[in-house]
């Protein structure tokens, strides 16, 4: 009785802190394949041993495209708060804004004006002066580009020199000339995955005949908000029994999530043909299994009806409404990580830029079945910390083969997520990724100085 009401203490706070203070969010973006998430609310790391030390007192002008809830932007809020705590000069600009007041905007304004981060409009005198005084301006998306012509005009030249571009983005219409005519003449370009740095090249070349500058291939890395919730057991036995009473499901019934806004390119219909697959794959073999169970995170009734529609009426015609779970957009992640048994990665196309996710479950020792494309080739090692099948209908067989495969083998799922949390402590956490933008960063300041 007593440890009950303790621990619905806990889900309640944990739960009423994650939407009120922003934190653990998982931005949902159907524009961009590489969401991520978490920036940083508590720096710890003592200046004099944080890779970005050497930013301390350097004027730093953060160009974003747009302030939303979604992965582009709370990348480029994350990184400035880093150099925030090494003691940076940061100037924010965004260029797209709602023309009405917007709760989101005023609320990532409000903390950026905390952490002393300087909020000054996307045009004016006062954006080409700091722009042209900045040590280094970090340009944030392709579409940030338009930035360069229409505000610095006859200022251009003197700033180009010292623009690092970051890219997250995989997507033919970014390929414009008004956004990117400028790549090749800005000292470099940051992007999430060597995949996505291939197209880039590849594409400006043939589409644009433009040459890439200088180009960066930067991991990211989970936040020590998250890793410290994935890391603590007792948090973590909380959230799976408050998520799995919500959701109906028992203790000991395997789930799979597939956790991302939902759209076609994120491949929720065909998870839900392997998954219904995988259930007669049980059934002709007779299998004595516990209860699968699919949980997709990332609905939203309003955006994408058409499609949302068609996920419902596939699991009513299945008759798996028992079995399937549809969960609303949430900026809280991290209690369906915790309660979880295998996170699907099934985006389509070319895949996801980088897929945040997709470490942040094998931060909670999740194995991944996922497509293999994109960045989710370069974090999952196949056959060791997860599954890849094809993307396309070709994959939905194999899938289904990995779903039970999974439900099968406890030891291999346990084994994977074991080694997928190695993974993780080895090359993607947050400091990992503070190491591999010092280098950026550092060669950028040469470059912008000679
Ligand atoms: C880029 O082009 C090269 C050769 O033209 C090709 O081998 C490679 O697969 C292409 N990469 C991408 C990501 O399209
Ligand atoms: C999910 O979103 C829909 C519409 O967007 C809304 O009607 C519904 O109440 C939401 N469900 C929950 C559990 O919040
Ligand atoms: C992943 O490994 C399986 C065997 O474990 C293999 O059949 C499959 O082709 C591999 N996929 C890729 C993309 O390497």
């Amino acid at each position: 009785m007593a440890k009950h009401s303790v621990a619905t203490l806990m889900v309640a706070a944990f739960l009423s802190v994650s939407t009120v203070t922003v934190l653990l969010m998982r931005p949902y973006n159907s524009d961009s394949s590489c969401n991520t998430n978490n920036f940083q609310n508590q720096i710890h790391s003592s200046v004099g041993n944080a890779p970005l030390a050497f930013m301390k007192s350097k004027l730093v002008l953060m160009v974003s495209h747009e302030l939303t809830l979604s992965g582009g932007p709370l990348l480029l809020m994350e990184l400035a708060f880093l150099l925030r705590a090494v003691g940076s000069d940061v100037v924010w600009i965004t260029i797209q804004k709602p023309e009405e007041l917007d709760h989101v905007v005023y609320s990532l304004e409000s903390k950026m004006l905390h952490r002393g981060i300087q909020v000054l409009p996307a045009r004016g005198e006062k954006a080409v002066d700091i722009a042209i005084k900045a040590n280094l301006v970090i340009l944030n998306t392709a579409v940030a580009g338009k930035w360069l012509d229409v505000v610095l005009k006859e200022k251009l030249a003197p700033v180009l020199p010292k623009v690092l571009w970051w890219i997250h983005e995989m997507r033919g219409h970014y390929f414009k000339v008004e956004y990117v005519k400028h790549l090749p003449s800005v000292a470099g370009a940051m992007i999430d995955s060597h995949t996505t740095a291939e197209y880039w090249k590849n594409r400006t070349r043939e589409r644009l005949g433009i040459t890439m500058p200088e180009t960066y291939v930067v991991h990211l890395g989970n936040s020590k908000e998250l890793m410290e919730v994935a890391e603590d057991s007792v948090a973590k036995t909380v959230l799976r029994e408050h998520v799995r009473e919500s959701l109906g499901v028992r203790n000991d019934d395997i789930l799979f999530a597939i956790i991302n806004s939902v759209s076609r390119g994120k491949g929720q219909d065909l998870f839900l043909r392997s998954f219904h697959q995988s259930l007669q794959i049980i059934q002709e073999k007779k299998l004595q299994l516990p209860s699968l169970h699919a949980v997709v995170v990332g609905s939203d009734m309003n955006a994408q009806t058409k499609f949302e529609m068609e996920l419902r009426k596939f699991v009513i015609e299945k008759k798996i409404q028992d079995r399937v779970h549809f969960v609303n957009k949430t900026l809280a992640v991290a209690p369906y990580l915790a309660s979880i048994d295998v996170l699907v990665q099934n985006s389509q196309g070319r895949g996801e830029c980088f897929g945040r996710i997709t470490i942040e479950a094998m931060a909670f020792r999740l194995p991944v079945l996922g497509t293999a494309a994109g960045g989710t080739m370069e974090i999952v090692v196949n056959g060791t910390t997860g599954l890849l099948h094809p993307v396309g209908k070709e994959g939905v067989t194999p899938l289904a083969n990995n779903i039970v495969k999974l439900a099968t083998h406890v030891e291999k799922r346990l084994t994977m997520g074991k080694k997928g949390y190695e993974r993780v402590k080895e090359r993607f956490l947050e400091l990992h990724m503070s190491q591999r933008i010092a280098l950026v960063l550092k060669e950028v300041l040469r470059k912008a100085s000679q």
